[in-house]
């Protein structure tokens, strides 16, 4: 994948999964991101770094934070932005995806979000679009959704400096999650001194191991001492089958309570990619108490997604000379 993520000189073209991309690369998005941050803080919160350029949203899955956030940042950077409703585009008329994207083509846009319900389809539309467009993957089905990591590796940096000495665990529906393997991928990149994954055997893929996490079953095991704690809701909507006994009982074993928070690290963080299932994977108090960076996370997600957007598009260079 990395190949198709990357120009021939190694600088992102498309941001498609973490998966195989170089550390210094997953850093240069987060300064990328920090010099965004004055412009939310300005009066006029723009800059034109994108101006002329036309950025498409395809979301053929629901979203809001996401699909608002990603509008915002585009904005904000002074493109234009396409929202496609996916239910009453052509695509219901049986108009097949390539033909979807090369209408756009034909409409001259620059770069498209996409976010789809079966993993690989950002990856297939990188692999069909003309050379000078890009495609930034807004979460394919429990594939991989490299945004989020970043802004989750973002909030994580902001909070607790350095990576290295950083024990993490992510806690939940890691079989569904899209979130939880673009995660691991960024934090063993970045170095992070120990992941782990804690839920149900039925919600944790066999072999993730090899990816270099430990796995836990008992949720104060998982928790102990750890400096940052990333919740994930239950896919039902992905799940086929009863994966767990009942909300009731999951939220008895795995939901995050005050009692719960008690073994971990006295400074621990408490995330969440939203949207949160208050009493089934996170009590009210924890997810509105002093811990939580939940709402942190959802402003990262501006900033860095500007910092992706604006370096799939090339535009880094140009940015240093417009906006110091
Ligand atoms: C996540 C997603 O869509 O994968 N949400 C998000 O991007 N805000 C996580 C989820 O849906 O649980």
């Amino acid at each position: 994948m990395n190949s198709i993520q990357l120009d021939p000189q190694g600088r992102l073209k498309h941001f498609l999964g973490i998966e195989g991309l170089r550390r210094s690369l997953l850093l240069e998005i987060l300064d990328t991101a920090t010099s965004f941050l004055s412009v939310e803080a300005q009066v006029v919160k723009k800059v034109p770094l994108l101006r002329g350029k036309t950025i498409v949203n395809l979301f053929f899955e629901p979203s809001t934070r996401t699909r608002t956030t990603f509008e915002l940042a585009a904005k904000r950077l002074s493109a234009d932005v396409l929202n496609f409703n996916i239910s009453t585009s052509s695509t219901s008329k049986g108009e097949t995806l390539l033909d979807m994207l090369h209408n756009l083509e034909a409409m001259n846009c620059d770069l498209f979000i996409v976010r789809h319900e079966a993993g690989g389809a950002a990856h297939f539309m990188a692999q069909h679009v003309a050379p000078h467009i890009s495609i930034i993957n807004a979460g394919d089905g429990r594939h991989e959704h490299p945004t989020q990591a970043m802004l989750d590796m973002y909030t994580i940096r902001q909070y607790k400096g350095d990576f290295t000495p950083l024990k993490v665990a992510i806690v939940g529906d890691v079989l569904h999650s899209r979130v939880a393997r673009s995660d691991i991928h960024a934090l063993t990149t970045l170095g992070v001194a120990e992941v782990r994954v804690v839920g149900p055997t039925t919600l944790i893929p066999k072999g993730i191991e090899t990816l270099g996490v430990k796995v836990f079953h008992r949720l104060k095991e998982g928790l102990k001492a750890v400096d940052v704690i990333i919740m994930l809701r239950l896919q039902r909507e992905r799940m086929d089958s009863a994966l767990i006994p009942s909300a009731h009982e999951y939220f008895q074993y795995y939901g995050l309570t005050e009692a719960a928070l008690t073994v971990a690290h006295p400074q621990a963080i408490v995330m969440h990619p939203g949207p949160i299932n208050r009493g089934v994977e996170i009590d009210s108090p924890v997810a509105n108490g002093n811990r939580s960076v939940i709402l942190a996370q959802v402003s990262n997600g501006i900033a860095v997604r500007m910092a992706v957007m604006a370096m799939t598009l090339g535009a880094i260079m140009e940015k240093k000379e417009t906006h110091v």
